[in-house]
């Protein structure tokens, strides 16, 4: 439905939106009220929001022993058309009975693709980003599949790890990130790889992504490179402003995309979505950060731009627009910034202020 969507849903004639809020634990609590302001401040430029308030997360698993409840996946499958996670805390030590439920929900929505744009304020609207790129991370294989195996050989312990890479995945992530190349001014796509040393995986990924504007001719618009991915890392710190857009498979993407964070100031403003053909779900990058839990002092930014990129994502460009535009200026100004920006501002202030210039 997304791909359809992402092409369509502009002018389908929808009447409602059905949009499903899972805070999870810790300062996600305080950050998904605040997407759901900005949301709710757009008006008409968007079908009327309903939301559905749902659980899931350690707190919830520690409360049911579920930490991911069947009735949250089967209202996010059955009624919503998009959702917003808050974060989670994972236990440090291993809890019998606990896995993530963002990550149980990526593979039960099939949100292969982990978006996340890293895009830093300039001080005068006028000039452009210095960092304004976008990472698409295969987010369902590669070592991520976690089939590794302990045994013990002649000289002690052996460890091993099975990476998949799948010609169908990197075809599919391929798309998605020609499919944001394309919608982007600069229309430029770098696809990250280690073909040189891993021929075999990482030349499946290159070659499967190469070949994505053969099947549909509107991608040949976009310009493709390619870098090794060491050296991407480098050129990634030294001279950020060459990047669009990166697709890389999962591990390289994971690390890419936190390297990438690091160049915009503060976890607090990196958003995600994770999008499949079927659904999109939008995601702040950070965790639930235990220490500045209940102080309300929280970055509200990174979850209402992971809400404006999942509108973007179903079509709602102007809407999507006028939140970025709304925290672009707030940013700049400089005057109401939570104190992870330098700022002595609360998260409610910060989304007030956010709220009325949407
Ligand atoms: P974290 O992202 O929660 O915090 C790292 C640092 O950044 C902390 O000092 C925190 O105060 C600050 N920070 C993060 N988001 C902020 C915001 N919106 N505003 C202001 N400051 C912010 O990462 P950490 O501390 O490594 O992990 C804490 C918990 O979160 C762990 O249980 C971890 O497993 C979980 N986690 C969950 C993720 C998810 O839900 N996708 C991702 C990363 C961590
Ligand atoms: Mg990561």
């Amino acid at each position: 439905m997304l791909r359809t969507s992402m092409r369509t849903m502009a002018t389908a004639a929808r009447k409602s939106l059905t949009i499903g809020l899972i805070p999870a634990d810790g300062i996600g609590k305080e950050v998904i009220p605040a997407a759901r302001t900005a949301i709710e401040a757009l008006g008409s430029d968007i079908p009327t929001p309903k939301f559905v308030d749902l659980i899931a997360g350690f707190e919830t698993f520690t409360r049911t022993g579920v930490a991911l409840p069947e009735e949250t996946v089967e209202v996010l499958k059955n009624d919503c058309d998009c959702a917003l996670f808050g974060s989670v805390s994972s236990p440090s030590k291993k809890v019998v009975g606990y896995s993530s439920p963002i990550v149980a929900l990526r593979k039960i929505l099939d949100l292969y693709a982990n978006i996340r744009p890293v895009v830093s304020v300039s001080p005068n609207p006028n000039e452009p980003s210095k960092v304004d790129m976008i990472v698409v991370r295969e987010n369902t294989e590669c070592l991520y599949v976690k089939q590794e195996q302990l045994t013990v050989g002649e000289h002690g312990k052996e460890a091993r790890a099975t990476r998949l890479i799948t010609e169908r995945a990197s075809t599919r992530i391929g798309k998605m990130a020609f499919e944001l190349a394309l919608a982007r001014p600069r229309k430029h796509l770098t696809v990250i790889h280690k073909s040189n040393v891993l021929s075999v995986t990482d030349g499946l990924f290159r070659e499967s992504v190469r070949a994505v504007p053969l099947q549909d001719t509107r991608f040949e618009a976009v310009t493709v490179a390619e870098q090794l991915v060491d050296s991407a890392v480098y050129r990634l710190f030294r001279e950020p402003q060459i990047y669009d857009v990166m697709v890389a498979p999962n591990l390289y993407g994971d690390i890419l995309s936190d390297a990438a964070a690091a160049l915009v100031g503060s976890l607090g403003v990196v958003p995600s979505v994770n999008a499949g053909d079927e659904f999109v779900m939008g995601e702040p990058v950070h965790g639930s950060a235990p220490d500045i839990f209940g102080q309300g002092i929280a970055n509200p930014v990174a979850s209402i731009r992971s809400a404006a990129l999942m509108l973007r994502h179903l079509g709602y460009i102007e809407a999507a627009n006028r939140i970025d535009n709304a925290v672009d200026s707030v940013l700049r100004e400089g005057q109401l910034l939570t104190p992870d920006l330098g700022g002595t501002a609360g998260t409610r202030e910060v989304t007030e202020a956010i709220a009325k210039r949407i």
